[in-house]
């Protein structure tokens, strides 16, 4: 019921087989009473290692991204779709992402964000339940449903930012995105 219970939960929970490799449960950061909610892959070794989302090198584009529409980490709520860092920075495959799913839906039940906010296709692909790649969602808006949310939540993916580190030419695209969340977030008040 509470973001405390659904932490403890998922640190005592034995459904995914990444949590015996990891050493820490990677639960979340940010604002928790924030109406904005970003949700990335998985941790990787640095996240892993401190047990927050996104402190690594992807983290801090994606602190400078925020900065560019006037946010921060204090305005906005962020975690992954899987809590564990999966071996090798290797994306979670779809059983991994499977017995987190559940996790991933309760916590957005908790926080109740007025936008949500996809990062990258494994987070487009999970949230949106569509096989649809990352190009094809990014930039438009969707809307998030499950049975215990009363009103959809408008949703829009991008691209991740350690696959902007890869691939800078995607930054155009990427910005537009953020253009579109910043309009929306103005058009309906929420900060
Ligand atoms: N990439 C993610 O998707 N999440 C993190 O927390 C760090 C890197």
């Amino acid at each position: 019921r509470s973001l405390a219970e659904l932490e403890t939960f998922i640190k005592q929970s034995k459904t995914c087989t990444l949590k015996n490799q990891a050493k820490n449960t990677v639960f979340s950061d940010g604002n928790s009473s924030s109406k904005i909610m970003l949700i990335g892959e998985a941790p990787g070794a640095e996240e892993d290692k401190i047990g927050k989302p996104f402190v690594g090198i992807a983290g801090q584009l994606l602190n400078k991204m925020l900065a560019a529409i006037k946010l921060d980490r204090n305005s906005v709520y962020i975690t992954n779709v899987v809590p564990w860092r999966p071996p090798n920075n290797r994306a979670p495959d779809s059983e991994e992402i499977l017995q987190c799913l559940p996790f991933i839906q309760k916590h957005i039940e908790i926080i109740q964000p007025s936008i949500l906010i996809l990062l990258g296709g494994t987070a487009a692909k999970a949230i949106l339940a569509t096989t649809h790649g990352i190009t094809r969602l990014r930039g438009q808006w969707h809307t998030y449903n499950n049975i215990n949310i009363k009103k959809p939540i408008p949703t829009i993916a991008t691209f991740h930012p350690a696959f902007l580190l890869r691939s800078p030419i995607n930054k155009k695209d990427a910005w537009a995105d953020l253009q579109e969340i910043q309009q929306k977030i103005t058009n309906s008040e929420i900060i």
